[in-house]
């Protein structure tokens, strides 16, 4: 899809505009906005209002032909109360439209709506809410069918109307917006198609192959350390659990420097489990595909890395993926089996199916040589997030200090902008007590009470030397049922955080 940006002295010159469809907004009490009242010459939108077509609630959209002016069609869409719109409802509107567009007859589009429309957002935050929401519409996972998915009929050019007579400077800024917003859509596509690939394509191999591919096109720095490397720095957390593949571990880096040398960079972690069938403490049967997904944090790193690059984000950010598969075999690491980490703390693993802190924990351990201004990890780490959360919220960890309620409120109110929310958990004392174990310094699971909790309280022995926070994205990163996909999250909460970092 191409998106441009035009930019009109009046309102009334939109109506002069010749396009297939010009897209515009009426509200709850049936008033038109003035973009809409601009083409409404003839009395044809008027009409249609009093008829009862159309009603102006949000995410309601009606099509008109030739209502008059320079436009074939056009198509109205409701946003909701004039004055007190919310994100919520401009959102639901940009979906509205966008399926709207996707299938119709028309190959090209003007969206004129208001960009003073949504209480407390600007005409940035309408442009990437319209972006984000038109790309999401023509995504498809069909790479592997042999009929694709129809993508024939559907509007493909979408211009961007800037109509208040906007002055120079806001109609570049308004560009550089549109140009960041695309990015944030191609890195959400990266992550999308890599969470959606199956297991048996999508192996540590795969996902190594495409950082190095990633980094060639967007001139990142790569290295992939390989099983001896990760011996020699005495991962044996990770390790055991890469013990019942036949595919072979990768320890993935990727590095942006877009800011200046010296600045402490800011380092993702992502949880790259390319399937996990629960180890020898096996998953059961029902929906155990699903664990193809449960390398999305890895491929939320990768997006929000295509995202920045293409971006060129003026920050130093590091983007670390420990990637393996969780598999059962007579190589297998056991429940009991006790292995040290390479913090040099042991643990004594009693379910193997809680091996994803078992590969964050070393990855954590190896980020403190890059001296990080603040590290996040994101994992797709335990059911009990999505018990706790549900599919809404990411789960936001981090220890209660102020640099952390800092962090943390950084990172929720990212979430919040980009429609992308998390919502803070506690770490304490008290739930660390569920980690004691008899034979090692930590056992790798606490028991069923608060299990999101705990599983974050592992990750945070092993991150003491910087300030940290946590995602789990275990409710978040795919969807189940009939629209079984990847969504994309969290990248565009990443990427917020990070363009917010850099303007510091
Ligand atoms: N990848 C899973 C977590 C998961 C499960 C995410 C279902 C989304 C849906 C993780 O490795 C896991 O198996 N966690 C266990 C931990 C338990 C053994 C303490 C879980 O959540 O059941
Ligand atoms: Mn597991
Ligand atoms: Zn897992």
């Amino acid at each position: 899809m191409d998106f441009s940006i035009k930019a009109f002295t009046n309102k009334n010159a939109i109506a002069q505009q010749k396009t297939a469809c010009a897209v515009v907004g009426i509200h709850d009490n049936g008033k038109l906005s003035e973009e809409a009242r601009a083409l409404d010459e003839q009395g044809v939108l008027t009409a249609a209002v009093k008829s009862g077509d159309i009603t102006g609630k949000p995410g309601t959209t009606l099509l008109l032909h030739r209502p008059g002016g320079a436009a074939q069609r056009v198509l109205l869409v409701g946003l909701g109360t004039e004055g007190s719109v919310s994100d919520r409802h401009f959102i639901t509107a940009a979906q509205a439209v966008a399926r709207a567009l996707s299938s119709l007859g028309a190959a090209e589009a003007l969206v004129a709506l208001p960009h003073d429309a949504v209480s407390g957002r600007d005409a940035h935050w309408m442009l990437r809410t319209l972006v984000l929401a038109l790309r999401e519409s023509v995504y498809r996972a069909d790479s592997l069918k042999s009929k694709k998915d129809d993508t024939r009929s559907g509007v493909k050019k979408v211009v961007l109307a800037l109509s208040t007579a906007p002055s120079a400077a806001l109609q570049a800024a308004a560009r550089q917006t549109l140009a960041q917003s695309v990015a944030l859509a191609n890195g959400i596509d990266l992550t999308k198609t890599l969470g959606n690939l199956p297991p048996n394509i999508c192996t540590p191999t795969y996902l190594a192959t495409t950082a190095k591919q990633l980094a060639k096109d967007t001139k990142l720095g790569v290295e992939v350390l390989d099983r001896k490397q990760l011996e020699a720095l005495k991962m044996g957390s990770f390790l055991s659990v890469t013990n019942g593949s036949e595919q072979p571990p990768k320890f993935i880096v990727l590095k942006h420097m877009g800011g200046k040398a010296k600045d402490a960079p800011v380092v993702l972690v992502g949880k790259g489990i390319t399937f996990d069938t629960g180890g020898i403490s096996l998953k059961p049967g029902l929906g155990m595909d699903e664990m193809k997904y449960d390398m999305c944090g890895a491929a939320s790193v990768l997006g929000t890395f295509r995202a920045i690059a293409e971006m060129q984000l003026k920050l130093n950010v590091i983007g670390v993926i420990p990637a393996c598969e969780n598999m059962p075999s007579g190589r297998a690491t056991r429940p009991g089996d006790i292995v040290t980490s390479m913090s040099g703390q042991t643990i004594e693993i009693l379910n193997t199916d809680a091996e994803g802190r078992l590969i964050l924990c070393d990855a954590l351990t190896y980020v403190e040589r890059f001296k990080p201004a603040a590290v996040v990890d994101i994992a797709t780490l335990t059911g009990a997030c999505v018990t706790a959360l549900g599919h809404h919220n990411t789960g936001l960890f981090t220890r209660h200090d102020d640099a952390h309620d800092a962090l943390a409120n950084q990172l929720l109110a990212a979430g919040k902008t980009a429609n992308d929310t998390a919502w803070r958990m506690p770490i304490e004392d008290a739930y660390q007590e569920q980690l004691k174990s008899n034979f090692a310094d930590i056992a790798n699971i606490g028991g069923p009470p608060g299990g999101s909790i705990t599983a974050a309280c592992f990750l945070e022995r092993f991150t003491r030397k910087y300030t940290w926070a946590h995602l789990d994205i275990a409710g978040t990163a795919w969807k189940s049922g009939a629209a079984k996909g990847a969504t994309g999250r969290p990248v565009p909460l990443l990427t917020t955080f990070l363009m917010e970092m850099a303007k510091k």
